[in-house]
């Protein structure tokens, strides 16, 4: 058996949101938000990192193929939200509050099953240099 290890890839994306829960009243936005209900948004560079876990195959060395992994993360992540509009433009965030929380559980559904070798095992996301956040499913 394969030992096991936990490869990660980081990527980094731009996009703008605002956050407004439309359930509320304008009072209650203001209050709960703050400056991130601002009504024309705002943005951030988003750092995401994509952690994978699997044994080692022994005939190739790796549990994944990084470039493999970069390439579905471009395809069913990066491609979508970057330089977007993460309330208007990005199809998997529709009906959604893009809290950096709310965007990490969009970005596991969009790769879990997606992973050709080993598991989805963590997304972190990083919204500022202080803030991220960590989703392993559930
Ligand atoms: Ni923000």
């Amino acid at each position: 058996m394969g030992r096991k290890v936990f490869v990660s890839r980081r990527e980094v994306f731009s996009a703008s949101h605002r956050l407004f829960n439309p359930a509320l009243s304008d009072e209650e936005n203001e209050r709960v938000y703050d400056k991130c209900n601002n009504i024309y948004g705002h943005g951030h560079n988003y750092v995401l990192e994509v952690v994978v876990e699997g044994e080692i195959d022994e005939k190739t060395g790796y549990v994944i193929d990084l470039k493999k992994l970069k390439e579905i993360i471009k395809e069913h992540v990066i491609k979508k939200v970057d330089h977007k509009h993460l309330n208007f433009d990005v199809d998997f965030m529709k009906g959604v509050i893009p809290t950096a929380e709310n965007i990490a559980v969009k970005i596991w559904d969009q790769l879990v099953d997606k992973i050709p070798n080993g598991k989805l095992y963590k997304i972190k996301l990083h919204e500022t240099e202080n803030n991220s956040i960590e989703y392993f499913g559930g």
